[in-house]
């Protein structure tokens, strides 16, 4: 059997496809303009920074008195990002909402605006969410993405060679998260793909997507994989604080979640395939894609194996569940244990290669796809018009796994 997503992603279409973003149709003519751009960006560059703190300093008295006054769940952020440690219990998923789901859904905005991220709606629910962020970069990065769509929306086009090498090229090789963010999303995009063609593509619904920890996931909304009319149920799992959160959210940005069918759990309390089967009412003879993306790392070794083991017992085969994990060498150093404790949703988990593997056979599964940083680099990084790659994922982050069950 070939690896799952090379399927995909050795199609030269589909790959042109994500290239082809980043191209530049007037490539031959900027080439021959070259001393000039460097000129403009510079200069252009200098009024972004202008701009930026002009909006910047507002908008962050804007958003904290907001923040403070209006929104009661985004008190509770405020509180979280001046001063972590205080509020913080074990799980912030099921009380107020998970704040890391936020930032991976503010990344993959950052990442559709130019950079070849395929999450349109991110952007949508990042402009209707609260403006507060737990890092620094996110309100600078605000900023720019808000200067950027002021001046395309006046029809100013930045070439994507100015925004993609000069401008971004700045801020993306210090932000490691957002070019792993850009992978793991674009891998697992084409996981989904991969698994509606060989099980569905009808109208008639012949296999279910679930999203387990769906936080901020777009998947089952966007018109480029198209789920609604593609012959699969969808479901989205996670817990009940930001599952709220989102719906608010949805509903704020105008986004229809008709068809979609939204189960609370707590992973770390309860069954989430009894969850799913009591509340969503889930076929499992039906073969069933579970999406785990940025999860594992937020949960027990022992949490992680019995989802695997749920999927192997319970599920029809076909069924497969698509995941990533890091690796312990970096994601359980003090620092990196001290940060996401203080942040109220500590990283509990981590793998090396061997180990990841061992853990997806003891339980009963197949691995079908198994991929790590220079194969994602070269897939799904955007590139420079040099063909190098923009930004930073590095050979030992961990990997992406696609595991499955055949009978
Ligand atoms: C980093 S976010 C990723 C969200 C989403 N999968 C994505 O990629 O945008 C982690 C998600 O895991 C969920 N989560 C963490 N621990 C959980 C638990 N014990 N039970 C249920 N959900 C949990 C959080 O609510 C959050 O939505």
């Amino acid at each position: 059997m070939p690896s799952y997503t090379n399927v995909i992603s050795n199609d030269a279409h589909r790959k042109r496809e994500r290239t082809q973003q980043l191209e530049m149709t007037t490539s031959d003519l900027l080439d021959t303009l070259q001393g000039l751009v460097s000129l403009f960006t510079n200069s252009l560059l200098t009024l972004f920074v202008l701009l930026g703190m002009c909006l910047l300093i507002p908008s962050i008295c804007c958003s904290t008195l907001w923040a403070v006054f209006v929104s009661k769940n985004s008190s509770h952020y405020f509180v979280r990002t001046f001063f972590p440690g205080k509020k913080a219990s074990k799980n912030m998923s099921t009380t107020i909402g998970s704040m890391s789901a936020i930032k991976v859904m503010r990344a993959r905005a950052t990442l559709s605006c130019g950079l070849g991220g395929p999450d349109n709606l991110a952007l949508k629910l990042f402009r209707h969410s609260s403006p507060l962020g737990s890092e620094t970069y996110v309100c600078g990065m605000q900023s720019f993405l808000f200067c950027f769509h002021i001046l395309e929306r006046w029809n100013i086009k930045l070439t994507k060679r100015i925004y993609t090498d000069q401008l971004t090229s700045l801020i993306m090789p210090q932000v490691g998260s957002v070019a792993y963010i850009q992978a793991r999303t674009c891998w697992l995009d084409d996981v989904v793909e991969e698994f509606v063609r060989r099980h569905a593509g009808s109208s008639r619904k012949v296999a279910n997507i679930v999203i387990l920890g769906a936080g901020f996931d777009t998947r089952c909304y966007r018109d480029n994989l198209n789920l609604k009319h593609r012959g699969v149920h969808t479901f989205e799992v996670d817990a009940r604080g930001t599952q709220r959160e989102k719906l608010k959210l949805l509903q704020k940005c105008g986004i229809s979640h008709q068809g979609v069918i939204f189960v609370e759990c707590d992973f770390s309390s309860q069954n989430w395939m009894d969850c799913l089967l009591q509340d969503g009412k889930l076929d499992i003879s039906l073969p069933t894609l579970f999406v785990w993306e940025g999860v594992t790392m937020y949960l027990e070794r022992q949490t992680i194996e019995l989802t695997l083991k749920l999927v192997s017992n319970k599920c029809a085969s076909g069924s497969c569940i698509a995941f990533d994990y890091l690796d312990p060498t970096w994601s359980m150093t003090p620092t990196f244990q001290h940060l996401t404790a203080r942040s109220g949703e500590p990283w509990l988990f981590g793998a090396t290669t061997n180990d990841a593997v061992e853990i997806v056979l003891s339980q009963g599964l197949n691995i079908w796809d198994h991929l790590h940083g220079p194969i994602l680099r070269e897939r799904y990084l955007p590139k420079r018009a040099n063909g190098q790659p923009i930004g930073f994922l590095g050979d030992k982050f961990g990997g992406f796994i696609v595991a499955g069950k055949v009978n």
